[in-house]
C-alpha cells in the first residue's frame, strides 16, 4: 500500500500486528467535577482504581508498559505509584493543567527515547474512559495501520451526549471537525454523535503539529480535538472515523456517572462468568471484580462479594453471603456466609457459615472449617476440621487433626506473635488452649478444657491447667468429633 503520511515515515512491520504503536494516557487532571482531595483517575471501580482498567485494556491489545506513557500532574506522586503497580509504565509530568492537547505535548519527548521504530503510531487514550474493551482497541489499532490516515478515530452514538465534544460532519456525511460542548452552537446540540476521546494518530505527524493549537475561545485551554480538523487541512480524508459503542467511550467526571460505569462494568463482568459457564443465582446482589477467574460449573449465590485478584476452581459453590478478597481456591470447594482474604484453598475444602480465613492462611484438600472459625497466618493439613467456634492463629496443623470447639492458640504474649506446630492426627478437645510457642507431636490429644503450655510427645494426652500427661489408650483416628 502506498505511504501517504504527511510525516513521510512507512510504518515498519507487518500491517495487522501492534508493531511500532505506542500509547499515551492523559490521567494529569485533577476532576474537579468528582469534589474530592483523591485524583479522579484513581477512584475505584470495581474495586480497582479507574486507571488500571484504561492500562489493562492497552496491555491486552498488545502495546506493553514500556510503550505506554502516562501524563501526570495532580497529586503525580499518587497516581504513579498505583500505575507503577500494574508494569514498568513510563511517565510524563505536566505541571500546570491547560487541557487534553497540552498534555500530550509532554508525551513527546519520553516517546522520542524509546528505541527508532518503536513509536511510529501513538493511541491516545484518557485516564477517566475505563470502560472500553481491548478488541475494540485492537480494531481501531487494525483500521489505523490498513488505511495509514493521520488519524483514526472513533466515535458513539450517544442517548445523551451533554458533555461530550460532537463530531460535526459536512453534506457528504463526512467528518469535518470535533466541537467541544462549551463551544457549541444550538444547531450543533442537537448533534448526537459524540467523541468518546479514542485516537490513533500517526505520531510524528502529531507531535509536528501540536505546537499550531491555539488556546480554545471560551476556556483558553488547548483541546486535543482541534486536531483531526488540522489533519484535514493537511490532506484530505486524512481522518478515519469509525463506530463504536457508547458505553465503550464514557467519560467519567463526576461520581453520577463513576456510578453508572461501575454498573455497566459490573453486568459486563458477570456477563461473561455467565456465558463461560459460571451460575450466578442473582446478579443483581453479586459483585465480581475485573480480575476474578472462575472456572466453569461454579455457583455464585446472592450477595456474594468476589474482590481483587481471586481464583475459583470448578463446581464451587460460593455464598450466599460470601466476601473473597484475593482468595486462591481449587475444584469444589464450598464457601456459605463467611469471609476469606489473601489465602489458599485447595480442593474440597469447606467453610461457613460465618469463619473468616484471614492473610497467609493454606487450607489443603478436604479441610472443614464450620461455624465462627477464625484462621489467620495458618496452614491447615488435609481432611483437619475446625467444626466450631475457635481462633487457629500462627499456626500449623497436620492432616487429620481435629480442633475441638473453642479452641484457642494464645499466639501473641503482648510482644511476639508465636507459632504452635500440631502433627497429623491430634484430637484437641473443647476449651482447648494452647499457649505458643508450642509442638503437639503427632497423634497426641488434649482433654477438655485443658490449658497446654509446654510441648506434647507423640502419643501423650495431656489434660488440666497447666495440662500434665497422662495414661491413655492410644488415640483411635475414627474419633472424630461433629
Ligand atoms: C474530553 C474531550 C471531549 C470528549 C470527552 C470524552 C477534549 C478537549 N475534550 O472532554 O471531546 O467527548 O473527553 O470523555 O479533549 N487531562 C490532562 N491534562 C489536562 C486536561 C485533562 O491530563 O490539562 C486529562 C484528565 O485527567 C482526564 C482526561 O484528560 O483524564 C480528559 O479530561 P476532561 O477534562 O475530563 O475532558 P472532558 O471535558 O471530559
Ligand atoms: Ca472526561
Amino acid at each position: 500500500m502506498a505511504q501517504r503520511d504527511a510525516g513521510g515515515d512507512a510504518p515498519p512491520g507487518h500491517q495487522n500486528h501492534p508493531v511500532g504503536i505506542a500509547a499515551v494516557v492523559l490521567a494529569a487532571g485533577k476532576g474537579t467535577r468528582m469534589r474530592s482531595a483523591l485524583p479522579k483517575v484513581l477512584h475505584p471501580l470495581l474495586g480497582e482504581p479507574m486507571i488500571c482498567h484504561v492500562l489493562r485494556a492497552i496491555r491486552y491489545a498488545g502495546i506493553p508498559p514500556e510503550r505506554t506513557v502516562v501524563v501526570v500532574g495532580f497529586e503525580a506522586e499518587k497516581v504513579k505509584q498505583v500505575v507503577a503497580t500494574q508494569g514498568a509504565y513510563l511517565f510524563a509530568t505536566q505541571t500546570e493543567q491547560l487541557g487534553t492537547g497540552h498534555a500530550v505535548k509532554y508525551a513527546a519527548p519520553v516517546l522520542e527515547e524509546l528505541p527508532p521504530g518503536t513509536a511510529y503510531h501513538v493511541l491516545i487514550l484518557l485516564g477517566d474512559g475505563p470502560m472500553l474493551r481491548s478488541e475494540t482497541l485492537q480494531a481501531l489499532i487494525k483500521a489505523h495501520l490498513t488505511a495509514t490516515p493521520l488519524v483514526t478515530m472513533i466515535t458513539s452514538e450517544a442517548p445523551d451526549p451533554t458533555g461530550y465534544g460532537r463530531i460535526v460532519r459536512d453534506e457528504n456525511g463526512q467528518f469535518s471537525q470535533i466541537v467541544e460542548e462549551v463551544e457549541l452552537t444550538l444547531a450543533q446540540k442537537a448533534i448526537n454523535e459524540i467523541n468518546p476521546s479514542l485516537y490513533m494518530y500517526n505520531a510524528k505527524w502529531l507531535w509536528s503539529t501540536l505546537p499550531k493549537l491555539k488556546p480554545s475561545p471560551q476556556k483558553g485551554e488547548y483541546y486535543l480535538t482541534d486536531i483531526p480538523a488540522l489533519a484535514l487541512e493537511a490532506r484530505p480524508q486524512a481522518v478515519q472515523t469509525f463506530s463504536a459503542p457508547f458505553e465503550e467511550g464514557l467519560g467519567i467526571n463526576d461520581r453520577v456517572q463513576l456510578a453508572e460505569a461501575d454498573a455497566l462494568l459490573r453486568q459486563r463482568v458477570l456477563r461473561q462468568h455467565m456465558i463461560n459457564g459460571v451460575t450466578i443465582t442473582d446478579p443483581a446482589s453479586t459483585y465480581i471484580s475485573a480480575l476474578a477467574r472462575i472456572a466453569p460449573d461454579t455457583i455464585i449465590e446472592p450477595n456474594t462479594h468476589i474482590k481483587g485478584d481471586c481464583s475459583i476452581g470448578s463446581s464451587c459453590v460460593i455464598g450466599p453471603n460470601a466476601i473473597l478478597t484475593e482468595v486462591h481456591m481449587g475444584d469444589n470447594c464450598k464457601v456459605l456466609a463467611s469471609m476469606l482474604e489473601n489465602c489458599q484453598l485447595e480442593n474440597n475444602v469447606e467453610i461457613g457459615p460465618f469463619s473468616h480465613v484471614r492473610s497467609g492462611s493454606y487450607l489443603e484438600e478436604g479441610v472443614h472449617l464450620g461455624n465462627y472459625a477464625e484462621v489467620n497466618r495458618s496452614r491447615l493439613g488435609a481432611d483437619t476440621r475446625q467444626g466450631h467456634f475457635s481462633y487457629i492463629g500462627d499456626a500449623t496443623l497436620g492432616k487429620d487433626v481435629n480442633v475441638g470447639a473453642g479452641t484457642i492458640t494464645a499466639n501473641y504474649d503482648g510482644k511476639n506473635k508465636n507459632q504452635t506446630i500440631i502433627g497429623d492426627h491430634v484430637f484437641l478437645g473443647c476449651d482447648t488452649i494452647l499457649r505458643a510457642p508450642l509442638r503437639l507431636g503427632e497423634q497426641s490429644a488434649t482433654g477438655a478444657g485443658s490449658v497446654v503450655t509446654k510441648d506434647v510427645q507423640a502419643g501423650v494426652t495431656v489434660v488440666g491447667v497447666p495440662a500434665r500427661a497422662i495414661k491413655r489408650k492410644p488415640l483411635n483416628n475414627n474419633n472424630k468429633e461433629d
